[in-house]
């Protein structure tokens, strides 16, 4: 019997890519708009496999539940799987996920957030609009021959590294694993995060959120770094402790923030609260900075990510149910 796929967090994007790609696999899918919670968990009855993303809930108890009812194989459309418990998982349901789909797209939004922030567009653009043709206050920094701190040289990492050598910039590279010959060919080197926060203008996170990367930007680390620096995160949210960033912005430590994903942003990252009010504190004053540009975790959404999002998680699924193969597992004790 073919596998059945309940599909969470569904957004119109989705309704446009898996449907076409699937026309090769033929499977049933069940859309579901809701976020898997432990409240909605039970929409996957009578399914074998869930399709979850980033901001769904996989935690010890939906797990619990998801085996209960008999689903098979968690195949997640995303390359970050921190927000699975993959202790529960362990020994019950295997758990899949996308490890590339297109790290050229989050390198570049990446890129994006800096020159942005850099050259001030997000102002010059309301400014033009209201005929105000005046340039004071928009003075950038030339990106040659600046340093940028690049943290974590996975894909995504590297992409950043080849897009900002072109600039002309040196990189200072951190990574608990460093890939030294690709450093060699890249004209960059390796040092410790003191050093990286020390010397770099921009930094850029480009780690997994793990306990040990949990909020490796906080007031100690923000006290070491230059003044006026700048910081990109489109790993993971609570990278940063988010209060000590508002802090850091405040005293202009910090000179300008890019930031692609919040600690907190499950509830508001991909909705529209354009009628209602942010009750999220922090959220709330970020978006009071002129400095701080925050995009909805739109790192990578480029058509290009999307189709091979849906190709490999549809591959995943076929490769597991047809051969019991799974290439592309996530678990505990995979390392
Ligand atoms: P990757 O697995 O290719 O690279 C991660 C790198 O981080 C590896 O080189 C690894 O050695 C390094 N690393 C692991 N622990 C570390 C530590 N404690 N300190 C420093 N480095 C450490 O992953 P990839 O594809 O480059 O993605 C990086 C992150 O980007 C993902 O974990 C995910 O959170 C985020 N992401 C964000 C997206 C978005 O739309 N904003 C989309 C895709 C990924």
């Amino acid at each position: 019997m073919k596998p059945s796929i309940a599909f969470f967090d569904t957004k119109p994007f989705d309704r446009d890519f898996f449907p076409n790609i699937n026309k090769r696999y033929g499977y049933a899918i069940d859309y579901f708009e809701n976020k898997l919670t432990p409240k909605t968990v039970k929409l996957a009855n009578e399914h074998t496999v869930i399709c979850p993303f980033v901001n769904d809930t996989l935690s010890a108890e939906v797990i619990e539940e998801l085996h209960r009812i008999g689903i098979k194989l968690i195949a997640l459309r995303s390359a970050g799987y921190n927000h699975v418990d993959l202790k529960a998982a362990q020994g019950k349901i295997p758990v899949v996920r996308v490890p590339a789909y297109s790290p050229r797209a989050v390198a570049e939004h990446a890129a994006a957030l800096m020159m942005t922030l850099n050259r001030k567009t997000h102002r010059a653009y309301y400014r033009i609009r209201d005929n105000n043709f005046a340039i004071s206050g928009l003075m950038g920094f030339d990106m040659y021959g600046k340093t940028a701190g690049v943290i974590g040289t996975g894909k995504i990492g590297k992409a950043i590294i080849e897009i900002l050598r072109g600039f002309g910039m040196t990189i200072v590279a951190y990574d608990a694993y460093p890939d030294d010959s690709y450093a060699q060919a890249h004209g960059f080197e390796y040092h410790h995060l003191d050093t990286l926060y020390k010397e770099s203008d921009i930094i850029t996170l480009h780690c997994p959120l793990t306990p040990d990367t949990k909020h490796m930007i906080n007031k100690k680390s923000i006290d070491t770094m230059k003044k006026g620096v700048m910081i990109i995160n489109t790993g993971r949210g609570a990278l940063i402790d988010s209060r000590d960033l508002v802090e850091g912005l405040k005293s202009g430590s910090i000179g300008s923030a890019g930031l692609d994903v919040y600690e907190e942003e499950s509830d508001y990252f991909f909705e529209d609260y354009s009628s209602m009010t942010i009750t999220d504190d922090i959220l709330a004053r970020f978006l009071t900075f002129p400095n701080v540009l925050i995009t909805s975790h739109q790192g990578f959404f480029t058509r290009e990510a999307l189709t091979a999002i849906a190709e490999t998680t549809l591959e995943n699924i076929k490769l597991f149910f047809e051969k019991n193969e799974l290439p592309n597992e996530v678990c505990a004790k995979c390392g």
